[in-house]
């Protein structure tokens, strides 16, 4: 197949950022993707339905700046589902404002310390119970980052950890709680998300079905691999790419793409994030083309995740035409430049 017309997408899991950054990475995602998923891990964390108003606002400001500055084709339509920080204070009442508002869609859950930004995020389990009682009770999706964070597991065990110990949990004790597992990794969490109850899904990035570990050694240190969850082994990335491309409604498009400034990748504590929105869904192309799956592509990223979501299907359409172009090196970012996945390098897909 050398063209593809399918359903326009959504990303279901998105870091905009903010600022002078944010006006530089909303056209990569919003040339493509009809909405998205927008992260609440700004400084400070986005935690209350008022902040996230007023984020929202700076989006949709940035959308129209952006088409008066000629990045964006005029008429360009963009709608950012907003997202609270869940944390040990979040109460009962601002899920129910959240509910209410009908622009906040989903609560993010960060274990504290799992990731960027995430110091005020959960600190235990049980102390979230009661925001989740609400949530199950307003019907307002979980999404969660599902890593342990002590200090003593290992890093690659992380995933896998927290899915045994606390996923399970919150899938149980909550019955009707709609759940998405973030960004999976591993084997264990698409077979524990497979497996679950009605109610619970996955989102899978372009860059775990795309790379393993390997690609953070090959040839000497490569910090625009790293982002957390970590990329795992073979054998996790070819259960990843089983379930994006088995079909199953459980699993459906979500890049995570987190830009970070050139320097503070390339840096002696570099900083976790894989900025991915520039070829996102060309690059996810290529890996359902290579499994022989492109017709399964639509599904993944169009239909599922608006299904979960409760939200309507998109109705205009984008065209991929099987065709390979080079990716640019760098892109601003905020007054500095930001490297995407692939710099430099082939997509062998394009956007008509
Ligand atoms: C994200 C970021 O930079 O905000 N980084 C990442 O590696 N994915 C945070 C996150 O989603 O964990
Ligand atoms: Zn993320």
């Amino acid at each position: 197949m050398k063209s593809l017309t399918i359903t326009q997408p959504d990303d279901w899991h998105l870091h905009l950022r903010d600022g002078a950054a944010l006006a530089d990475v909303l056209p990569h995602t919003a040339r493509t993707f009809a909405r998205a998923i927008i992260m609440p891990n700004l400084k400070p964390p986005v935690t209350t339905v008022a902040l996230a108003s007023a984020y929202r606002q700076r989006i949709l400001d940035a959308m129209d700046a952006a088409m008066r500055a000629g990045k964006l084709a005029t008429g360009t339509r963009f709608e950012p589902l907003m997202t609270l920080y869940l944390t040990d204070n979040t109460s009962a009442d601002e899920i129910a404002k959240a509910r209410d508002s009908g622009f906040v869609h989903a609560v993010k859950y960060y274990p504290a310390g799992a990731t960027t930004n995430s110091d005020a995020g959960v600190s235990s389990l049980e102390r979230a119970f009661p925001a989740l009682e609400a949530m199950e009770k307003h019907d307002l999706p979980l999404l969660i980052h599902g890593e342990v964070t002590d200090p003593r597991t290992d890093l690659f065990d992380r995933e896998r950890l927290f899915v045994e110990s606390q996923l399970q949990t919150i899938v149980s004790r909550f019955p009707g709680l709609r759940v998405v597992a973030e960004h999976i990794t591993t084997r264990e969490a698409a077979q524990f998300v497979e497996q679950a109850r009605p109610g619970v899904a996955a989102t899978i990035t372009v860059h775990h079905l795309l790379y393993n570990r390997g690609a953070i050694f090959q040839g000497g240190i490569r910090p625009h691999f790293y982002c957390l969850p970590v990329l795992k082994r073979e054998e996790h990335r070819l259960a990843l790419v089983a379930a994006a491309t088995s079909g199953s409604p459980k699993f459906f498009l979500g890049t995570d793409s987190a830009p970070h400034p050139r320097d503070l990748k390339e840096h002696a504590c570099g900083c976790a994030g894989v900025f991915s929105a520039p070829a996102a869904l060309e690059l996810y192309a290529e890996v359902f083309d290579y499994e022989g799956k492109i017709y399964f592509l639509e599904g993944f990223s169009s239909h599922h995740g608006a299904d979960f979501y409760r939200l309507p299907r998109n109705t205009a359409k984008v065209t991929l035409v099987k065709e390979a172009w080079t990716l640019p090196a760098e892109f601003s970012f905020g007054g500095g430049t930001v490297v995407p996945l692939r710099a430099g390098e082939q997509v062998g897909w394009r956007m008509a």
